[in-house]
Order: C-alpha cells, then structure tokens, then sequence
C-alpha cells in the first residue's frame, strides 16, 4: 500500500475511534433532532434519521413528490419506519399513512412524532414485521428504507442494517400491497446488498426508475421508483420477458450514469 494509502487508513480509523463513543452516548438517549426544519424525537434503541443520512434522505425524496391527487384518501405504507421520518414527511404532503416497525420502539417513537407534528389524524403505526400488519390492505405509496445488510441482528437497533431475508420478502409481498397505479420508493446503498433487492423486483416484472440520486463521498444513495408491472407484462410470456429485459438495461444505465 502507497504512503498515501496508509495515511489515509490511519485517519480513517483515528476517525472512527472518536466517533464511536460520541455515537454511543448520542443513540442511548432520547434525542430531539430536526430534519428540514422539522422536529423529530429519538428514543434509544431507533434509528436515528439526522444522524444516519438515509432517513433524512428518504424524507427529502418524499418531500419531491407530487402532492397527492385525491387529497387524503390516497394512502401510503411506511415500512421500517423507525422514528417515522418518512410517515411524517408523507401526512405532511396530505397522505394518510400506515407506519409498521418490526422494533416496538420505532412504533412509539412514529407515535410520538405524529403527535409532535400535529398528524396523529393521518398517521397510524403498527408493530410487525414487513407486510403482516397491513395483510390485505392496498397502498398508493409504499416507503422503505430497508437493513442493507445480510445477517441476524444483534438487538433491536440492529435490525435497522441487518436482516437475513427482509429484502427478498419485501419483493415478493409488494406487488399485492400496491393499489392499480400505484407504487413504492425504495432507498438504496452503494454500500450493502440492494442489488439483490433490485434483481428480486425486477424478476417479478416490476418496472424500477431512479427518482433521485446523491453521492456522499464514499457511498451514493439512490431513491428508487418501483411500479407494478402493466396489465400487458403481467399477463406473461414474451410481454414479460420483454418488461424484464427493459427494466435490467434501465437498471445498469441509471448504475452506470450515478
Ligand atoms: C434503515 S432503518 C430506516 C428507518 C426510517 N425509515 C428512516 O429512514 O429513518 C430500517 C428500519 O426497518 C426496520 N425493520 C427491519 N426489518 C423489518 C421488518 N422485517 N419488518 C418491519 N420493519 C423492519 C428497522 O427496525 C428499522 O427501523
């Protein structure tokens, strides 16, 4: 390794071991933090969106989207919604929403800050994991910001990076949580396994679209535009070949071009 390498190995790892303890000290307590001006309370032991970029990044892709057409009966699902940055964001806009953690306290925390802000009316929160709590329902607007590792978590909070399967799951449950027209907005890493997530959707013929994109250094995070496959792909054969072939080039130009 170069001298400049080492150097900046040293710094990375001089870095990280200060880090380390203030993180420890900031995720144990109950934190008010501000996402875009708007308050969110952090209880320990749920991912924190101010200090982890992809909750405040979530929040600002909701926050760029069209301001629902049909008002308030338009519905959105907000899985994994942690502090429930995203489930805030969205009732802002005038959705309603549904807000399931599978970390029971995440739910009290999207509880409190529905509260806050002044949504308990558009917002509810459910504990469960993925899809179970809302079987049978159907949304206009489905939110994830998933665990982009693989592995079993080690504890609550953990369960925020680290799932065996949740990215398959998520895959194979959405298309029936979606309503005709509808669609999800997926945040991804360069950093984990999101690939796999968006080759499991585009196998079930779902068309995906980068909504919005930012490079952070070392890690780029796109917001990912997930739609039901046509009346046309989903009666199959060729049609749905075709759709899969058409989403895989989609996928590697918007890769290629980030
Ligand atoms: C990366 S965090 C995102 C939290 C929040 N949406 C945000 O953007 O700040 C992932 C969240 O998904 C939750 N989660 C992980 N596995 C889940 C599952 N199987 N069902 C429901 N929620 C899950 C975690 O507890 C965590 O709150």
């Amino acid at each position: 390794m170069s001298t400049g390498g080492r150097l900046v190995r040293a710094l990375t790892a001089c870095g990280h071991a200060l880090w380390r303890p203030w993180l420890k000290r900031r995720l144990g307590r109950v934190s008010l933090e501000h996402v875009d001006g708007v308050p969110l309370v952090v209880l320990p032991e749920v991912f924190n969106p101010a200090v982890f970029r992809s909750g405040a990044f979530l929040a600002r892709a909701v926050s760029g989207l069209e301001a629902p057409a049909g008002g308030g009966r338009r519905r959105v699902l907000d899985l994994g919604t942690g502090s429930g940055v995203g489930a805030v964001f969205a009732a802002r806009r005038g959705w309603r929403v549904v807000a399931v953690d599978v970390n029971p306290q995440a739910v009290r925390c999207a509880r409190l800050n529905a509260l806050l802000n002044d949504l308990e009316e558009r917002i509810e929160a459910r504990h469960g994991d993925l899809f179970t709590p809302v079987m049978d329902e159907r949304f206009d607007l489905v939110l994830f910001n998933p665990p982009y590792f693989r592995g079993r978590p080690r504890n609550p909070l953990d369960a925020a990076w680290r799932s065996p399967d949740v990215l398959e799951r998520f895959a194979a449950g959405l298309p029936a949580a979606l309503r005709p027209g509808g669609r999800a907005l997926v945040v991804l890493s360069t950093d984990g396994d999101g690939d796999s997530l968006l080759d499991a959707l585009a196998r079930r013929g779902l068309t995906i679209e980068p909504a919005c994109r930012r490079r952070f250094g070392n890690e780029v995070l796109t917001a990912w535009s997930v739609a039901a496959a046509t009346a046309a792909a989903a009666a199959g054969g060729d049609q749905r070949t075709r759709a899969r072939r058409a989403g895989r080039r989609r996928l590697w130009r918007a890769r290629t071009s980030s």
